[in-house]
């Protein structure tokens, strides 16, 4: 296989691709808590990061992209697609597929674009990062958008180029590649996994706004419009998809309105572990370390909020999780029992009761090293307040029946400082 599916993490036959937009549909900006998106992490790494995909298309640039990801809890998507499906890269290195991007020069004469549309005073140019090599994009006022289209696309014919035009959000205005926009880069993703063999089993697209709507015109894929959908993408479905019976206008906002609709089309599973009151009772229903891992993390946050009872026997269960020999190595070297952190974590029930406290984890990737033994490495995100760090987190686990559907048991851990995400005092640093 090529080696940039490997590192986007591809395997096998996904079982999901979510494919996702970013702003207004996976990231909420009204909602200051990330609630939905929280918990579409949960419901991501319990149950479908190791064997599904992940995918971010975005109008954003690299440059925007990287500043919402330090801003919002977001996930590491396997594969991002940026700039309106302009520029396509894998992995968590953002390795650019070059293929794609000699594949847009085709035909395409980007100084002639903007010599065109300097004609327009109503064209406000976006800010530089937002001009890539096969992006031009501008604001315009939604009243006179209709007659500049019409306009610029003449005079751009004019000349035998071959481009598209796309207006999103009623304000923003992308001239790119007529092969560009993020349908034809989720086909030729689509495409690519076919000649390796590995179709996902099902594919979602998931937009609110005028350069998703492409998105939901690729063959045989599942759509999500979430319920804040713009106009424009609303007016398109209307005139193009209305009896389109894989296509839906989730009555959720955002990340909410993605996991209505894995069930509503009985992609998997779709309750996320957030919702769960009582999730650290909960048994998986299939031997994965992702459910055990997010498990912990949500029991983890919830103690340290005082949203789960504090009871001896509680504690006593969780401490029957981990072995007695296991060792913790904290990111500043210092070595500890995993059951002296079990005791410490009992003082510290309610400790950010009432304040910004969030744990999430993300990247989880297990690793099967024998019948009943695996090594998890995994990024571990805590938020309090403001502050944001982050731990690159090692967990050998073992199971505790012969195949793990009676739990696992946590023999080691270890964990490093993510480079840039460290705490300074990290005295009451815990997992
Ligand atoms: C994002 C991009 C912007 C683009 C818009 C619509 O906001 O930053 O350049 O015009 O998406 O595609
Ligand atoms: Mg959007």
């Amino acid at each position: 296989m090529c080696p940039s599916l490997i590192m986007a993490g591809v395997n096998s036959c996904p079982r999901l691709m979510v494919v996702s937009d970013l702003d207004l549909t996976m990231v909420d900006h009204y909602d200051s808590e990330n609630h939905s998106l929280l918990r579409f992490n949960a419901l991501w790494e319990a149950n479908y990061r190791h064997n599904s995909l992940l995918v971010f298309s975005t109008g954003r640039s690299p440059t925007i992209y990287k500043q919402l990801r330090k801003e919002k809890p977001l996930l590491s998507p396997d594969i991002t697609v940026m700039s309106v499906g302009t520029e396509i890269a894998y992995g968590e290195s953002l390795v650019p597929d070059n293929d794609w991007v000699e594949f847009l020069n085709q035909n395409w004469d980007r100084n002639m674009v903007t010599e065109e549309a300097r004609k327009f005073p109503e064209l406000i140019p976006q800010s530089e990062t937002e001009q890539r090599p096969h992006k031009v994009s501008f604001y315009i006022e939604k009243d006179k958008a209709d007659e500049v289209i019409k306009a610029l696309s003449e005079s751009l014919e004019k000349h035998g180029l071959d481009f598209k035009i796309i207006y999103s959000g009623g304000i923003a205005l992308d001239v790119l590649p007529q092969g560009a926009g993020k349908g034809q880069a989720l086909a030729y993703l689509l495409k690519r996994l076919k000649t390796e063999g590995k179709v996902p089993d099902n594919t979602l697209v998931c937009g609110d706004s005028g350069n998703d709507a492409e998105l939901f015109s690729v063959p045989e894929v599942y759509g999500v419009m979430v319920s804040n959908a713009q106009e424009e993408l609303l007016q398109w479905y209307a005139d193009n998809a209305k009896n389109n019976p894989n296509i839906i206008h989730a009555t959720e906002r955002c990340a909410a309105g993605i996991i209505q609709a894995i069930g509503h089309f009985s992609l998997g599973p779709n309750t996320s572990p957030r919702d769960v009151p009582h999730f650290s009772e909960c048994k998986p229903d299939n031997v994965n370390p992702g459910h055990e891992i997010v498990k912990f993390y949500l029991f983890y946050e919830r103690w340290r909020c005082a949203e789960v009872e504090d009871t001896d026997p509680c504690m006593e269960n969780l401490k029957v999780d981990y072995h007695p020999a296991g060792v913790f190595v904290h990111p500043s070297g210092v070595e500890r029992s995993l059951h002296d952190c079990i005791n410490a974590m009992r003082s510290c029930y309610g400790d950010k009761q009432g304040r910004k406290f969030r744990v999430w984890v993300d990247r989880v990737s297990p690793v099967q090293m024998s019948s009943d033994t695996w090594i998890v490495k995994f990024d571990k995100w805590e938020l309090s307040g403001d502050e944001r760090h982050c731990c690159i987190t090692t967990v050998v686990l073992s199971s505790k029946g012969g195949d793990a559907s009676d739990g696992f048991t946590w023999r080691h851990m270890h964990q490093t400082w993510l480079e840039g995400w460290g705490v300074k005092d990290h005295s009451n640093w815990l997992f």
